[in-house]
């Protein structure tokens, strides 16, 4: 019988919620901190000690007490840029080889998937998806369709395969008409980076190892990358990354049965961003918008790119809430809100019938959303050491959340620092 716990943690809007923040707060309670799916496309940021660290494929359970991190089936990575992300992070003095365990199950982004990543953007024109150009999709795309290379090919006659499928791809670029790309360097860090991993890291059979620490009643906490809305099934799709971001994909990206999950942590901003092209209900064009990027430094962590900003959605909310099993919300960057006289946050969308709903729809470049606008607390909240100095307006807005979303919000973070976080009790 397995009897330690998996508690899930993920974004619920269009990702960069603050996850990695919230997994090494939590961390020192788990033995284990695993991620699911997803790959370089991530930028989890974590900031302790007057020190900021920006993760991409490294679980954000590596800085807090020894515990072991595992990179799972359901990942996509990059050995050269796993390679530097590693190196890094060992300058700064975090020894990581023994405690970072690798799947042999997940697949292996190759340069010509990043070249076939920039050729599909490139074919579609103004209908770009506006990716990270990470070779995310692409990677996926050989997974599903019974052509990729995975982690535990390291082990056996790499060099064929990877000659092999190199081969495909670069007939598949041709087909596509794009020219302009020269991998020779890339390739050749690539390689290093193949040799890295295999020289310096356990690479595991992670679903066996996954299981035996539940059955020896150790916890585990589940790392989702991206959010809800960029899930490739439930996301506004076809503006979407290409994995399961959701509550499942930790079953299906770690080998965990469902009846193992306990609590799913959501994680949402007390506004709203995303990156990357695509519908988004409640985005401000105007200074408002301008001023909560400018104050919560909406840049993107990996490709530096403005991120859209907007209200709180909570039809989009509430509908990630119903998807993921969310048992409790935490709310981050509340600190960025500090100064706007009003706050709204959106309850309903009209769509283009004059009708109005509650419920998340298909087309959501039809949905207008219909808002409740709150005072502003107007006070500086970064420094708030507990729940009790909250002012009354901020605590009406977040009553009124939780309210709405029939879910309690259990951590409030005022800041990036790992101190700036407040539990609700
Ligand atoms: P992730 O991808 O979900 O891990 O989020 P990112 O790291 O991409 O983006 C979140 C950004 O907000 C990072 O720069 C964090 O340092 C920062 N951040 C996290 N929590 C807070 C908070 O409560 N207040 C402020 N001002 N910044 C925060
Ligand atoms: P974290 O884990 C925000 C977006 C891209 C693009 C779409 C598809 O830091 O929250 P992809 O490269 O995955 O094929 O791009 O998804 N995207 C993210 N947006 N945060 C992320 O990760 C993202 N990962 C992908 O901008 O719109
Ligand atoms: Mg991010």
């Amino acid at each position: 019988m397995n009897k330690g716990k998996v508690d899930v943690l993920l974004g619920l809007q269009w990702g960069d919620e603050g996850k990695g923040k919230v997994v090494d707060v939590l961390t020192p309670k788990y033995d284990v901190i695993a991620r699911f799916q997803g790959g370089p496309n991530a930028g989890h940021t974590l900031e302790f000690e007057g020190q900021k660290y920006v993760l991409r494929s490294i679980p954000s359970g590596i800085f807090q007490g020894g515990k072991v991190n595992i990179i799972g089936n359901g990942v996509v990575l990059a050995p050269d840029l796993f390679m530097q992300e590693a190196k890094e992070l060992e300058k700064s003095g975090h020894d990581l080889r023994s405690r970072l365990h690798i799947s042999k199950k997940a697949h292996l982004i190759m340069p010509t998937h990043r070249v076939l990543d920039a050729a599909i953007e490139a074919s579609k024109g103004k209908n770009k998806v506006g990716t990270t150009g990470k070779g995310i999709g692409p990677t996926y795309t050989d997974k599903v369709s019974r052509n990729g290379l995975r982690v535990g090919d390291i082990l056996d006659g790499f060099k064929e395969k990877y000659e092999a499928h190199k081969a495909a791809h670069l007939k598949q670029i041709a087909a596509l008409g794009y020219t302009d790309f020269d991998i020779t360097e890339v390739e050749k860090t690539w390689m290093e980076g193949i040799e890295y991993i295999f020289k310096n890291f356990q690479i595991v059979d992670s679903e066996h190892e996954i299981n035996n620490v539940l059955r020896s009643g150790k916890d585990i906490l589940c790392e989702g990358a991206q959010g809800t809305m960029l899930d490739v099934d439930f996301g506004s799709y076809p503006f979407v990354t290409s994995s399961n971001t959701i509550c499942a994909g930790a079953c299906i990206g770690l080998g965990i049965g469902p009846n193992r999950i306990g609590n799913v942590y959501g994680i949402m901003k007390a506004y709203c961003t995303r990156v990357g092209a695509g519908p988004f209900p409640t985005e401000l064009f105007d200074e408002t918008g301008a001023k909560i990027r400018d104050l919560g430094h909406e840049y993107g962590a990996v490709t530096g790119r403005e991120r859209r900003c907007g209200w709180c959605d909570l039809v989009q909310l509430k509908y990630s809430v119903m998807i993921n099993g969310v048992t409790e919300l935490i709310m981050m960057k509340s600190d960025v809100l500090d100064t706007f006289p009003v706050i709204k946050a959106c309850v309903a969308y009209e769509l283009p019938d004059g009708t109005q709903t509650t419920e998340l729809p298909y087309e959501l470049y039809d949905a207008k959303p219909i808002y409740k606008e709150f005072k502003g607390w107007n006070v500086d909240m970064t420094k708030f050491t507990s729940e009790d100095q909250f002012p009354q307006e901020f605590n009406d807005y977040v009553n009124f959340l939780e309210t709405y979303l029939e879910t309690p919000i259990k951590i409030v973070s005022i800041g990036p620092d790992r101190e700036q976080t407040i539990i609700r009790k």
